[in-house]
């Protein structure tokens, strides 16, 4: 493993080649994707690795959306490197911001998000971004328009830190446990991405960010999903090239315990999918008639020994039950804690340290 901390090998920015904004995982080149994880690895193991190398640096965090484990670890990793962070959460102690260009600002926001971030980009070294999905508009989701409108708006670095479509900082460090877990190598082991059941309609990024790192880390992966809850056609696909250009495969199913017969890992999600925008209604009718996709221990005893993943938050007994999340196998506090070093890993990345 290196013990120099990760360099920009190549921009993940499609606005601006000389930004190395963090908008997704699959933006790292291979060598940084490598350098990332193991250096979070070694974040991991060693509490004192490069305390205050960031010391002068500036971090804003803006949070449009709630948060436990993303505000704690940034702010727990920035500090950990000796750097400055503020954290603001408009509507509530900042202003509410307007996104649309052109807008006669006579309504409620009372700043736009072009100034807030031209503001915010003076002020810090890089800018870290909670914005979710719209969950009415699918062309904008899809292309996670409000992160790269923050992105685009920016002269320092933007980390995503969960938009619409991606949470980069979610696959990073998942990425690095699966490498502690395994070992380097990866390319075989099965992973199962399981639909789980929830009382709403939750979005994309997520399942999109966990099935686009096991795919770039070359594992066999398995979609479970009802039919009425597929993945777009066009992730699928992007994963699948992901997949196969390191080794490892993508396929779906609708038959979650066949999926689970021999997994390595079970990384359970809920999400609406597709239907939710095109027919909620539809949508809801069958998130409701799939409370059996819950994730039990009958269904984990299936697997080989696999660990259990979930991002977190979780609905107990509802996503999962109790004897799973309590049990031997399951990894989601490793998860959870691993965001601190992964994250650690990136901001050493993005001011290249
Ligand atoms: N997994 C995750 O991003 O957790 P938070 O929503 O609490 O930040």
């Amino acid at each position: 493993m290196p013990t120099s901390p990760p360099t920009p090998t190549s921009s993940s920015s499609d606005t601006d080649d000389d930004l190395q904004h963090v908008l997704r995982v699959d933006a790292f080149s291979d060598a940084t994707w490598d350098a990332l994880r193991h250096a979070a690895v070694q974040h991991r193991h060693d509490d004192t690795l490069h305390a205050g190398a960031a010391s002068g640096s500036s971090l804003g965090l803006i949070f449009m959306n709630p948060s436990l484990r993303t505000r704690t670890s940034m702010e727990g990793a920035a500090a950990h490197l000796g750097a400055h962070h503020t954290t603001l959460v408009p509507g509530n102690g900042s202003w509410d911001l307007e996104w649309t260009e052109g807008a006669v600002m006579d309504g409620g926001p009372a700043e736009h998000v072009r100034d807030a971030i031209g503001v915010l980009s003076r002020y810090h070294d890089a800018l870290g971004v909670r914005v979710f999905a719209s969950g009415t508009d699918y062309a904008a989701d899809e292309q996670d328009t409000l992160i790269r409108t923050i992105a685009e708006h920016a002269t320092v670095p933007v980390i995503n830190l969960e938009s619409a479509g991606a949470h980069p900082c979610q696959g990073l460090s998942d990425a690095a446990l699966l490498t502690e877990r395994f070992g380097e190598d990866l390319a075989d082991k099965t992973f199962v991405l399981s639909w789980a059941p929830h009382p709403k309609p939750l979005p994309m990024a997520v399942p999109n960010t966990a099935l686009r790192t096991a795919a770039r880390c070359g594992m066999d992966v398995t979609v479970a999903r009802p039919d009425t809850h597929a993945l777009a056609p066009k992730v699928m696909a992007e994963a699948e090239a992901l997949a196969k250009g390191q080794g490892g495969s993508v396929s779906a199913t609708s038959d979650q315990a066949a999926a689970a017969e021999n997994a390595d890992v079970v990384y359970a999600k809920s999400w609406g999918g597709p239907l939710m925008y095109e027919n909620p209604e539809a949508e809801s009718e069958a998130r409701a008639a799939r409370s059996d996709w819950r994730i039990t221990a009958d269904l984990m005893a299936h697997s080989r020994e696999g660990l259990f993943m979930h991002c977190l938050p979780v609905r107990r007994n509802v996503v999962v039950d109790d004897a799973v999340l309590d049990g031997p196998r399951a990894a989601h506090l490793d998860q959870a804690e691993y965001r601190l070093h992964a994250q650690k890993a990136l901001l050493e990345y993005v001011w290249s340290l």
